[in-house]
């Protein structure tokens, strides 16, 4: 077990380059399942949900080799057509392989999946989307068991754009015959980038709005493809620089991504320069409060809501933050609440009363996401903070610590 020491107070400034997407790797793997020829992927984030990814490939019989931030994985065609239970149930991601299982195999055995504690996470849509494309599928004690000859398009409308489910039916649809319409699909950038790599195999895909059109074929074909970078590991540099008053610029990004999310930064008086494929910010003295409500894409991003809570816990007023995605995401406030923060929940909204100052505290890192906004309020703290169990930030950001360091952050990981 490893732990973050924290000495808060510092303001940082410089530059960070991001990673590739750690949300457009996870699919981008699981795509090469589709093809019996290579896939290889460029900007790949050295992460531990990547290895896992890639572990659950390799078992299933994929041949991977990864030289850095590139990844080639050749499905080829011995597959086996069950899942590693142990993998699965680590991270919830996994249970994309549900679909190109089925698709190449016609029947698919996989455990029903784990992930962040942060809320129920049923995977019902992924299940009827695969129902409506005529997959038979059978549950219990904890596996699924889902089988089709052929799969078959149809129209299918999510009752909520998930962007995993939206995954999940995409990948089905481009193996199965005739057309598939996925109705109110998830658009995330991250599912964005998988439509350009799965028409890089050769897959017919339009997205229209919400309505995502996939003309199925019998074969698909080897790709490279480059991943977009990692939106969330932006937001987070940037809110680090804003919290600590200090001036630092997020390198190898695409703005527009963020969009959601710099206007509300904005609104807080951060002072924030965008170039094609940077952006930089400066933090105010404090915070000025504000109301954010998380929401699919091209609302605020729910992964950058625990961090923005921990920068808004400085404010100089009163600022509501609901969260809209996920029913149960609030597991760090009390560990804020202990380092001074002063905030109240009534169902999904947080009501955050700005304090001037946050003292140094200790907590676990429950979740990728809560795990960085601990990070986060340890840098604006007084004295020292203590980040444990930082398997969950690892799952997320690749050496966090290191890049806080190089923006002149006090922040040591030490072994418990
Ligand atoms: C993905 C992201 C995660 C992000 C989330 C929302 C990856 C690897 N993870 O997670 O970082 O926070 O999108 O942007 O890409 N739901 C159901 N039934 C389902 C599926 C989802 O009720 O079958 C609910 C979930 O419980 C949740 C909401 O839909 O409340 C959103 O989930 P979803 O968009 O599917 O998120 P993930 O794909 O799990």
């Amino acid at each position: 077990m490893e732990s973050f020491r924290i000495e808060g107070g510092t303001r940082l400034s410089g530059a960070v380059r991001v990673d590739g997407a750690k949300n457009a790797a996870l699919p981008a793997c699981i795509a090469a399942l589709l093809t019996d020829e290579p896939v290889v992927l460029h900007r790949v984030p050295q992460l531990r949900d990547v290895s896992t990814i890639l572990y659950t490939l390799g078992a299933l019989g994929c041949r991977v080799v990864r030289h850095g931030e590139h990844v080639s994985i050749a499905a080829g065609e011995r597959l086996s057509e069950e899942a590693d239970a142990y993998s699965v149930r680590q991270m919830r991601a996994s249970f994309l392989v549900l679909a190109p299982l089925v698709a190449r195999l016609g029947r698919a055995v996989v455990p029903l999946p784990g992930g962040c504690a942060i809320g129920l996470r049923p995977v019902d849509l992924h299940l009827d989307g695969l129902r409506a494309l005529g997959a038979r599928i059978v549950e219990r004690d904890g596996v699924v068991v889902v089988a089709a000859k052929r799969l078959v398009g149809s129209r299918v409308v999510l009752p909520y754009p998930s962007v995993g489910a939206t995954e999940q039916i995409l990948m089905a649809a481009t193996l199965a015959t005739g057309e598939t319409v996925i109705e109110n699909g998830a658009i995330e950038p991250e599912v964005e980038d998988l439509v350009t790599l799965l028409g890089r195999m050769g897959s017919e895909i339009e997205i229209d709005g919400r309505t995502i059109r996939v003309r199925g074929c019998t074969q698909l074909r080897g790709a490279e493809h480059t991943l977009i970078p990692d939106r969330m590991e932006a937001g987070t540099f940037l809110l680090a620089g804003a919290i600590s008053g200090g001036d630092v610029t997020v390198e190898g990004i695409r703005p527009d991504d963020l969009a959601s999310f710099l206007r509300p930064l904005e609104s807080t008086g951060a002072k924030i320069v965008a170039t094609a494929d940077s952006i930089a910010v400066r933090g105010p003295e404090r915070p000025s409060p504000i109301g954010i409500s998380t929401g699919p894409h091209p609302g605020f991003p729910t992964d950058l809501h625990p961090p923005f809570a921990a920068y808004l816990a400085r404010s100089t007023g009163t600022s509501r933050l609901t969260e809209n995605v996920f029913e149960d995401r609030f597991v760090y406030v009390d560990a804020l609440c202990n380092m001074g923060a002063r905030i109240a929940r009534s169902g999904r909204t947080l009501t955050i009363t700005g304090v001037e100052r946050l003292r140094g505290g200790s907590a676990a890192a429950t979740d990728i996401r809560a795990g960085a906004a601990l990070v986060l309020a340890g840098l604006a703290a007084e004295g020292q903070s203590m980040v444990t169990q930082l398997e969950h930030v690892d799952r997320g950001y690749a050496g966090l610590d290191e890049k806080l360091r190089s923006l002149g952050a006090k922040i040591e990981r030490y072994a418990d």
